[in-house]
């Protein structure tokens, strides 16, 4: 184990070697340091708990691949009203999250307000955007319907055939490997202690979370334990089968490409598109970075990147815009999101006192990033789920039915992704 960095004002309680193991004590002990893990932990430090972090590589996880939409209303899904609430409440705190972070860590996340274009290819594709944008004016989300000519006129690289689309003017994007790396240094500075090696085990005393032991044998004592460890998060041993986290992983392949200058702007804002029956994005950074993805395959742990797989992007990609083949291809990678039953997160107390969850975040992570520490800090310093969280805590899942699964609630829409007529 190498040394926990962190700062002497928030050192453990205590800290000693006997025999081969090494023991500290914290207030919190946070299972994943990826950025649900990162932001969870940045969070409490400020709250004044003294935080660890285990995790042998802090700052990667599914963030490393992600593209970063942060895209609540094009990402809406028939049965997830419930969860467009809390996606709506993370989307309207990001541009004070983002600040608030590049102050505390002195780096750019790459947040950009840039909207969201959803197309049609062909008739099949535009009336199932048809009955989403109907969807999204039940729900009284800003949505606008465009004729196709009206699409290329915004994005003059989109496909002569596009038949409509939906303009989506609050839906952004962030680059996710910075948010990671800002919530990493954020955490330094803030003194939360990083032990780069796996969580093995949850240690449980009288029937409660006490800590974990590490791969390497270290062992954290910690008044609570909270296990963000993505899809990961059900593989922690000693966890009480009642506790253990319904979560599984969901394989997403993506390529990015680099848009050369010459070629700028090739995209202005995110492009989107259910094409052969799955959903494609292509999400431009301002640094010409062009995120195309992304396929979503059960197929366990498996994080192969395919032939199939990027031959699928790239083609279904050249259909939307024709332009792309003359890119240059930079990556191609895989992750695994953490699904979950119900596809919304699970977040706060199990039925193992000292224990909470921050896990299977599915398709929302980056998203639900600031909503997730927020919600997080309130459990940690009060032991209470805030009334917002409620409908996600893990508890729905529990097998003596102790709360009720997720249901459809009224959605509370921000003023600024109500729609105007
Ligand atoms: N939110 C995009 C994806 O999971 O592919």
């Amino acid at each position: 184990m190498r040394s926990p960095t962190r700062s002497p004002a928030h050192s453990p309680t205590h800290s000693f070697t006997h025999s081969s193991v090494r023991t500290s004590a914290y207030d919190v002990v946070v299972v994943g340091g990826g950025i649900i893990g990162l932001v969870t932990a940045w969070r409490a430090a400020l709250r004044g708990l003294r935080t660890a972090v285990a995790d042998p590589d802090p700052g990667g996880g599914a963030a490393r691949v992600a593209a970063g939409m942060l895209a609540p209303v094009t990402e809406l899904h028939y049965g997830e009203e419930t969860l467009l609430g809390l996606n709506l409440r993370s989307a309207e705190r990001y541009p004070a999250f983002v600040a608030e972070l590049a102050e505390a860590s002195g780096r750019e996340t790459g947040y950009r307000a840039c909207g969201t274009l959803a197309v049609a290819l062909d008739a099949d594709d535009r009336s199932q955007l048809r009955e989403l944008h109907a969807l999204q004016l039940r729900s009284g989300l800003a949505s606008e319907w465009l004729s196709g000519r009206d699409c290329r006129r915004l994005e003059p690289m989109l496909a002569p055939g596009v038949r409509g689309g939906l303009r989506v003017d609050g839906d952004h994007q962030i680059d996710p490997r910075r948010l990671a790396a800002a919530l990493l240094t954020a955490c330094e500075r803030a003194g939360v202690a990083f032990h780069r090696a796996r969580a093995a085990r949850l240690s449980v005393v009288r029937d409660r979370a006490a800590g974990v032991v590490l791969a390497d044998g270290a062992a954290l004592g910690a008044d609570q334990v909270v296990l963000a460890g993505g899809s990961l998060s059900g593989r922690l041993a000693g966890v009480p089968p009642a506790a253990v986290p319904p979560v599984r992983p969901v394989k997403g392949q993506v390529v990015r490409l680099t848009v050369p200058g010459r070629y700028a702007p090739f995209l202005s804002r995110t492009v989107r598109a259910v094409v052969r029956g799955g959903p494609l994005y292509l999400v431009p950074r301002e640094n010409g970075e062009l995120v195309v993805g992304a396929t979503t395959e059960e197929l366990g742990w498996d994080t192969t990147v395919t032939a199939g797989g990027v031959y699928e992007l790239l083609r279904d990609a050249h259909e939307l815009v024709p332009g792309i083949t003359e890119l240059p291809l930079t990556e191609t990678c895989a992750g695994l999101r953490p699904g979950s039953p119900d596809n919304a997160p699970l977040l706060g107390p199990t039925v193992l006192p000292g224990l909470s969850l921050a896990s299977g975040h599915h398709r929302n992570g980056v998203l639900l990033t600031p909503v997730t520490g927020d919600v997080l800090a309130a459990v940690l310093t009060t032991g209470e789920l805030p009334p917002e969280a409620a409908p996600f805590t893990p508890l729905r899942f529990s097998p003596d039915g102790s709360a009720a699964p997720l249901t459809h609630s009224p959605v509370s829409v921000p003023a600024s992704r109500e729609r105007s007529v």
